[in-house]
């Protein structure tokens, strides 16, 4: 017979009429304690106290939350930069210079910008091929892979508008390329030309993008990412024995609740935070002169080095196609690759295409800094 949810409560309360929530055995709790029970009491956070495996503490798999620990700092000194950077290109280049020589901090929180925005390129390219190394994007994860590939797309796009930003000579080639390669892909591109909004410069909408559309998709699919993560629970430990079904950490591993993870993430999240300071005072990335119309004389940032090989080989539609080319086949990894072996001993094929691409990708870039920029646009 169904009981009703009153008598369901009363049932699971104590006999003796307390509340279940008082200390028992005598000891009394602390201040701390019950003001942390009174917070979970209203907001759930003693959810996040679910268990994880012991493997998700090593670094490897803790790739992804340096990745979003990255992301945080980039939204808190993008945040921070907005309030003195003005998109109108009349403007954009002389805001920036007024950010590094004219505003109090100005130099550091850019600095910190640029390097947790290479942090966060750099540790998504690592997580993406530790999920690859262990067979993670394969059955039930294939959705969630495919969401990462989205985000690595977004973040690639994220790192070439901001280069844009600073209107200098790099940040207009880098749009002038950007158009001509809009026109390429005709209807598709044409959000990428000037006549799409003709009342607004093609710099004020690629703002929005860096500032909006770009970080707001990304916190919408790392949210799906996370909650997806804890549905499917993290993959197994290819070098350790599966559960029955293949798909997870067997009920013997020992595990650590997830709030533990947490804390080393944030501890992780401290260590990039350091680093990136570091980094900004010692290497703060530079702005050049306002920008000259018809010559093209930069270099792209470098995570964009190899397509531009490409593009000296075959002009600007190497770009296009080299970037399709890599992240279909990135979207094809788990429709292609059936096999049901996580590790990459037992995955010989997967494992020679896959640092075949890598070969690839590091050839193509080092044959960019080797090879003096060309003149593509406009021909
Ligand atoms: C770009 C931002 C990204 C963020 C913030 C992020 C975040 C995370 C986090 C926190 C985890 C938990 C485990 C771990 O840290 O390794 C995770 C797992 C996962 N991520 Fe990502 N990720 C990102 C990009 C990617 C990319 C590019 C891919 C693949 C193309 C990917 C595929 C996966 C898969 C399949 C899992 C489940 C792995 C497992 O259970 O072992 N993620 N991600």
């Amino acid at each position: 017979m169904a009981t009703s949810i009153d008598q369901q409560a009363r049932a699971s309360q104590p006999a003796d009429g307390s509340t279940g929530r008082e200390p028992t055995g005598g000891a009394p709790r602390g201040r701390g304690r019950l003001i942390l029970d009174a917070i979970d009491e209203r907001l759930g956070i003693g959810a996040l106290e679910y268990p994880v495996p012991d493997h998700a503490n090593n670094l490897a798999w803790s790739l992804g939350g340096i990745t979003a620990a990255s992301l945080g700092i980039l939204i808190v000194t993008g945040i921070l930069l907005v309030q003195f950077y003005n998109p109108v290109p009349e403007a954009a280049n002389a805001s920036v210079r007024h950010i590094v020589t004219g505003v109090w901090g100005g130099r550091f929180v850019r600095g910190l910008h640029f390097w947790a925005a290479q942090a966060m390129y750099v540790t998504a390219a690592l997580h993406m091929a530790r999920v690859f190394v262990t067979g993670s994007y394969k059955r039930p994860r294939e959705a969630n892979y495919l969401i990462g590939v989205a985000m690595f797309g977004l973040v690639t796009l994220a790192i070439f508008t901001g280069t844009v930003l600073k209107w200098d000579q790099e940040g207009f080639e880098a749009l002038s390329h950007n158009i001509e390669i809009g026109k390429l892909v005709a209807g598709v591109g044409l959000w990428f030309s000037p006549t799409f909004a003709d009342q607004v410069p093609m710099l004020v909408r690629l703002y929005g993008a860096h500032v909006v559309i770009l970080p707001g998709l990304i916190l919408v699919l790392a949210v799906l990412h996370g909650l997806l993560v804890k549905k499917h629970k993290i993959s197994p430990h290819p070098s350790l024995p599966a559960d029955d079904t293949g798909t997870q950490a067997p009920a013997d591993e020992p595990t650590e609740p997830f709030t533990h993870h947490l804390r080393r993430i944030a501890a992780f999240g401290v260590v990039v935070l350091g680093i990136a300071g570091i980094l900004a005072v010692l290497a703060p990335p530079p702005v050049g002169a306002p920008p000259v119309a018809g010559i093209e004389i930069t270099r792209p940032p470098w995570m964009f080095w190899w397509v531009f090989t490409l593009e000296n080989w075959v002009g600007l539609s190497g770009i296009l196609w080299g970037e399709l080319a890599f992240f279909a086949l990135l979207v094809a990894v788990p429709f292609i690759d059936r096999n049901p072996r996580r590790s990459w001993r037992q995955r010989p094929v997967a494992m020679s295409i896959a640092g075949s691409v890598v070969v690839l990708l590091v050839v193509l870039t080092v044959l960019m800094a080797a090879t003096p920029a060309k003149q593509h646009l406009g021909m």
